[in-house]
């Protein structure tokens, strides 16, 4: 990270904002670097980062979705075969993922997401049929008191709660906070108000408030289901964190995959400004429309992805709340962990803290992809059994599977066997050697081989390291090799090389990109060992 590139970008700040600049399509490099006093190789560098806006995609026509949940459905080859009726192979991109788990077969063009449930539906997209072919439908419920998805706000609601609050001493609602013991949701699970309370008593005219919208995880769709269908609930989190802090700023940075999480949120934010005109508080909100980088889901690389730079992690201290955008104290924080806010501080941090389990408080959404009869985004009190959300929320399995991976590509790979130990909170998973994360649910079925499973992880880290420390942008890549090697050419994988590649990662990486690569693996050695063996010795 340099420090100089974020203090000159700041000039420029959210206003005539570097990293947009970037993102336009008639971009010209020089002109940037000239106006933003940087180097050209500064503009090139962070412009090859992005799928979106790296020079060998510019004349991609279509993108077709090549996450996890697709990938295991087995969908995107028929879609990608049938898209080659209209378009020559170079045109045809990958997005990764469009948060179409729950159907697959999802694909991407002139800016609109589909899922191509037939082969008519492709060519009626294509050739411009004018029906809601966008729309797709999953299913929603819970187990528990439902705080996430009870209603549906408004901007009249929010703006009457938020005054309510300004009319109360900042300190009651940050205790309210404090005592809902609420973790983040994003997948580190940092309790909120730690972060809020060191940015508030960071002394500084400029602080900012980050809605991380770049849910990155294949498998995951809650954050998109918390955007477009409860839009107010994330607003009034980040105006209240705001509030606390003394931001004036909530930037929402979200994925470019998502299309209509953007113009929901763009829209729900127009009827707000106007009823926001009539309260005491400076402050607005800006979208920030991500290129495509999942590593840009990280809060440091997100914060250099908005300043313009190359989205590498920065080293931590000093943490964002301190020094974060634009060396502001900064508070980043996942769409639902500030959807959580709203029946904190209407309903109280005690009621708040009455739900789920000793360390894990509160209700969780969880996503469940298109191996259940019922996919969907289900909110479940922490602590209800896994087996529950599995079978009574999302009516049980289409087909047999062997194993689920919760909590994104860094999450564990759970078998079936061990469904019934687990409980949805941070614990349970930690305790038996997984990891909650975000609480995405991508079923890996009997027919898919573990081995290509493990080689599309490795794929997927290499793709995505940011490349800032050489354990990971190394050992990713080598990873890749190793799985790629013994499926195409029946080279065996030395263990003792992996062991030791998967510990150089867990204790050399940065972050937790090529940190917790390794977890899945493991699960994988350890648990579909009689599987493996025919291609690691
Ligand atoms: C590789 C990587 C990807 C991440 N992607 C996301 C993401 O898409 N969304 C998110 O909220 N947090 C993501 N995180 C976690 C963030 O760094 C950060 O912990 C989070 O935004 C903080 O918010 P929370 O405390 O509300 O969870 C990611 C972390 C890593 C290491
Ligand atoms: S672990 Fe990977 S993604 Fe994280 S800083 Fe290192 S290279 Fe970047």
């Amino acid at each position: 990270m340099s420090k100089n590139l974020s203090e000159l970008s700041a000039r420029q700040g959210l206003k005539n904002n570097l990293f947009e600049n970037l993102a336009k399509t008639d971009v010209n490099k020089k002109n940037i670097a000239k106006e933003f006093l940087i180097g050209s190789a500064s503009v090139t560098g962070t412009m090859s980062f992005y799928d979106f806006l790296k020079d060998e995609n510019k004349n991609k026509k279509v993108y077709v979705c090549n996450g996890s949940a697709c990938l295991c459905a087995g969908t995107q080859g028929k879609l990608t075969t049938q898209l080659t009726k209209y378009y020559d192979e170079d045109e045809i991109g990958h997005m990764t993922c469009l948060g179409r788990c729950h159907e697959n077969s999802a694909f991407h063009i002139n800016g609109n997401n589909y899922s191509a449930l037939s082969n008519k539906q492709i060519d009626d997209v294509i050739n411009n049929n004018p029906l809601n072919l966008g729309n797709d439908h999953y299913q929603s419920d819970s187990i528990g008191i439902k705080v996430l998805t009870n209603t549906t706000l408004t901007a009249q609601l929010i703006i009457q709660a938020f005054q309510k609050i300004t009319s109360q001493d900042k300190l009651q609602t940050l205790n309210e906070i404090k005592n809902s013991l609420l973790r983040g949701r994003g997948g580190a699970g940092f309790p909120i108000g730690f972060k809020l309370e060191s940015a508030m008593n960071t002394e500084s005219e400029q602080k900012y408030i980050i809605c991380n919208a770049d849910e990155g995880d294949p498998g995951a769709y809650s954050d998109r289901y918390l955007l477009e269908q409860q839009p107010y609930s994330v607003l009034f989190g980040i105006m209240v964190s705001a509030y606390i802090v003394g931001a004036q700023y909530g930037v929402l940075y979200i994925r470019a995959e998502y299309p209509e999480s953007i113009t929901i949120i763009d829209e729900s934010i127009k009827s707000l400004n106007p009823l926001m005109e009539n309260i005491d508080f400076d402050f607005q909100f800006k979208i920030i429309s991500a290129q495509g980088a999942y590593i840009c889901g990280e809060e440091t690389a997100l914060i250099n992805s908005i300043e313009g730079q190359r989205p590498e992690v920065r080293t931590r201290p000093p943490f964002p709340t301190q020094q974060g955008l634009f060396n502001k104290p900064t508070v980043v924080n996942n769409v639902e962990t500030l959807a959580s806010i709203y029946p904190i501080v209407t309903k109280g941090g005690n009621f708040y803290a009455a739900m789920g389990t000793d360390k894990s408080k509160g209700t969780k959404l969880v996503s469940l992809d298109s191996f259940f009869n019922k996919p969907g985004i289900y909110e479940v009190t922490m602590g209800t059994p896994l087996i529950n959300v599995f079978e009574k929320l999302g009516g049980g399995f289409k087909s047999a599977i062997k194993a689920v991976h919760i909590g994104g590509p860094l999450g564990g790979i759970v078998p079936v066997e061990k469904f019934k130990e687990l409980s949805i909170d941070f614990e349970s998973f930690a305790q038996q050697g997984f990891l909650l994360g975000h609480a995405s649910v991508v079923c890996i079925p009997e027919s898919f081989r573990m081995i290509d499973y493990l080689q599309h992880l490795f794929t997927f880290a290499a793709y995505e390291s940011c490349g800032k420390c050489f354990p990971c942008r190394l050992g990713t890549k080598r990873g890749e090799e190793l799985f790629t090697n013994t499926i195409k050419l029946g080279k065996k994988i030395d263990r003792e090389l992996l062991d030791d590649l998967l510990d150089t990662l867990e204790q050399g990486s940065l972050c937790a990109h090529g940190g917790g690569i390794p977890l899945p693996i493991k699960n994988a050695l350890e648990y579909f060992a009689d599987e493996l063996k025919e291609f690691i010795v």
